[in-house]
């Protein structure tokens, strides 16, 4: 396989306006113990987030599953952040709590349960935004999917929806112990929708983060949406490495239609629009198959150039997101026919790791790891 150091990447990082954060985002050539100024590297490259934590085994967005995803050895866990009505930052996937949580079995909040549309889409059910913090913290947290992991269904019930504070607090209580940073890999979610309803949730993470001395360049987080605005508006607030998140090719961020922006992502990753994102982050995270697509069988197809172009850039990858069950696999990796079970996911690992990516986001850690340490090696 072809070694990834790329002639002149280290450069363009360099160029990038990455400053100290160039030596913790990383990219090829900075995979090894230390980097070109012989000074060690925090993270290594190919990075592995846990996505939720340590969402394949435990139920997402929990400090059991946070917990989990930082014991088996993610360089760095994943916080998605949603408000509450009094204004604080919880970790859920969404701002509708009804598939995570125990609400529905609360005859107090029986009367919540409303219809909204968020970000063009209409969904029925719980919405944090219509919750205290101390009301939201009588819910229990539950397994999103229980029909796929019906193991994790063991935890339900065992831990509450964590607060962002609860997790700054928590990530300085586990440096100090393992004697390093602990770090995040924090998104906004639906921030357009949110600052609408007076929740804007750019001030509130910059303020969380100030509070914690994790607002600068050097700090280990990553800050990540799918709304560049939101990116935008983050880069003002703090100083700590931007990665903007996005869908498939036909897709377009939802701040983009609020504000008639015509974009696609399809426009994004060409190249005039990876020199616009770098303008003001410095790192994308796509989903996967913006990076290597399916064929029309659902079989993975052959790379893109987008790897090599947001590196051209000056960008760092950190796509989204491999599992290991059959039922998210291309069909060329699925073992056997049960949709839960796994399949050849260290194959898909090691298909995207070797497109030169910076990082990647998993809900399998430890398998991601695996595949990873195959890449650092070189
Ligand atoms: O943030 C990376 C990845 O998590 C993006 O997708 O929908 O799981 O937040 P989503
Ligand atoms: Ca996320």
């Amino acid at each position: 396989m072809q070694k990834r150091q790329q002639p002149g990447r280290r450069t363009v990082l360099g160029a990038a306006a990455l400053g100290a954060g160039a030596a913790v985002l990383g990219g090829a050539g900075q995979a090894s113990a230390a980097g070109r100024d012989g000074a060690p590297r925090e993270l290594p490259v190919p990075l592995i987030v846990g996505h939720r934590g340590a969402s394949g085994y435990r139920p997402e967005h929990t400090f059991g599953s946070y917990q989990l995803a930082l014991d088996m050895g993610a360089d760095v866990i994943e916080q998605d952040l949603v408000p509450t009505k009094d204004g604080h930052l919880v970790c859920r996937h969404e701002n509708d709590i009804t598939a995570t949580t125990d609400v529905s079995a609360h005859p107090e909040f029986a009367a919540r349960k409303t219809t909204k549309t968020v970000d063009g889409v209409q969904l029925t059910g719980w919405f944090t935004e219509d919750f205290t913090l101390a009301e939201l913290k009588t819910l229990r947290a539950k397994e999103r999917i229980p029909g796929t992991r019906q193991h994790n269904t063991l935890y339900d019930g065992r831990w509450q929806v964590p607060t962002f504070e609860e997790v700054l607090q928590w990530a300085e209580r586990e440096g100090r112990k393992r004697g390093r940073r602990v770090w995040l890999h924090i998104e906004t979610k639906h921030p357009t929708y949110f600052r609408k309803l007076g929740l804007g949730l750019e001030e509130r993470v910059a303020e969380a983060l100030r509070a914690h001395g994790r607002h600068r360049r050097n700090s280990p987080n990553f800050l990540q949406s799918f709304e560049p605005s939101s990116i935008q508006r983050l880069g003002k607030l703090v100083d700590c490495p931007k990665v903007v998140l996005l869908g498939t090719l036909k897709d377009r961020p939802w701040d983009f239609v609020a504000s008639g922006d015509p974009r696609t992502v399809a426009d994004l990753v060409k190249p005039e629009g990876l020199r616009w994102i770098a303008g003001f982050a410095e790192g994308i995270g796509p989903d996967l198959t913006v990076i290597i697509p399916r064929d029309k069988d659902n079989k993975l197809g052959t790379p893109t150039s987008v790897v090599k172009d947001a590196h051209a850039a000056g960008l760092v990858l950190h796509p989204y997101t491999v599992r290991n069950e059959n039922t998210f696999l291309p069909a060329d990796f699925r073992k056997g026919t049960d949709p839960n079970a796994y399949g050849d996911s260290l194959g898909v690992f090691k298909a995207y790791l070797a497109t030169g990516i910076d990082g990647l986001f998993s809900d399998n850690c430890d398998t991601a790891l695996l595949a990873a340490a195959e890449f650092r090696k070189r």
